[in-house]
């Protein structure tokens, strides 16, 4: 059972609560992989995805998840809801809260703005990406496929490259893997790290060769267009050629080193495509994989957990 009510981020999960989230994953993961990849863990409950920005694989996962675990499953089409008619976030949330949903997934363009959500309404909210702030079940599942592929998840030097500043994948990531005692090493133009990214425990710089000596994982972020107002970068032919992972730079890394990427990747830009789909050394379709598996996890383990507030309108 996990101490919070709902998913928002990986800041606030303990160290056990990781491995619980994972251990239990890895029963999902051999579930699914049966002809009949059914359970009852959420039977009669009924869960609702509100995505309010594109999503292919996180929002498949999710529905695919809650569906095995025998939830009922609605998702929102969010363009096409009333908040196209001017309705705040807080309203439509507390009008699908009347209808008893008992988990709300939910994805949204502001930082924050899921667990202000989660503070209005009476079930578990599980945040499926929120601005540049986390995106909890992908760095689970990144997690995952991490332990599976080296057999552990601590002592490990994971390079995390490219647009560190827009991505709340590679934060989520580097609180669980800090959390998890392991190396982070950030690597990519000044331009696109964070400020204050120097106390966070990590290294960071702007070589490839440097950045990934000694790698055993190698994570590759999107270049995240839709959130910069300006020229964070040269030209993407120019990015590249210091920034894109191919075979010759992978060749800094550790001989067994692994090549992730939580997708939609763009080819020729933040990596190589044959690359990508090398399979000795790409585990990106793996990722895919665990991402089903955590989400089953954590939404059996929400499910279980610290229920229902009473009062809904208060
Ligand atoms: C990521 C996201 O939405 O934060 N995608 C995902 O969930 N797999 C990364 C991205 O959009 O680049």
């Amino acid at each position: 059972m996990l101490t919070s009510r709902h998913l928002l981020g990986i800041e606030g999960l303990s160290k056990d609560e990781i491995t619980q989230i994972l251990d239990l994953s890895e029963t999902y993961v051999r579930q699914n992989r049966q002809a009949n990849k059914h359970s009852n863990a959420l039977n009669g409950l009924t869960q609702v995805n509100m995505f309010f920005e594109a999503s292919t694989r996180t929002q498949a996962s999710f529905e695919i998840a809650g569906k095995r675990l025998g939830a009922d499953v609605m998702n929102m089409s969010m363009a096409a809801s009333s908040i196209s008619k001017g309705e705040t976030l807080i309203d439509t949330a507390m009008t699908l809260n009347a209808m008893h949903p008992d988990l709300l997934v939910v994805r949204h363009p502001h930082s924050g703005a899921v667990a202000l959500l989660a503070e209005k309404v009476n079930c578990a909210v599980l945040n499926a990406g929120d601005g540049q702030h986390e995106h909890p079940t992908q760095a689970l599942l990144d997690a995952l496929t991490i332990r599976r592929a080296k057999g552990r998840l601590h002592r490990l030097t994971i390079a995390i490259c490219g647009d560190i500043a827009h991505s709340r994948v590679a934060r989520s990531n580097m609180f669980l893997l800090g959390k998890m005692e392991n190396r982070v090493r950030l690597i990519g133009p000044r331009t696109l790290m964070p400020s204050g990214i120097d106390q966070l425990g990590v290294e960071v710089t702007d070589n490839m060769a440097e950045g990934l000596k000694g790698a055993d994982v190698v994570m590759m972020l999107r270049l995240q267009k839709e959130r910069m107002d300006g020229g964070f970068i040269p030209s993407t032919r120019e990015y590249y050629h210091r920034w894109g992972l191919d075979n010759a730079k992978l060749a800094n890394a550790k001989p067994d080193a692994i090549v992730m990427h939580p997708g939609p990747m763009n080819r020729g830009v933040e990596i190589d495509g044959v690359l990508a789909d090398d399979l000795n050394r790409s585990v990106i379709q793996d990722q895919v994989e665990m991402g089903v598996a955590v989400r089953m996890a954590v939404m059996d383990l929400l499910a279980r957990g610290p229920q229902r507030k009473e009062a809904i309108y208060v």
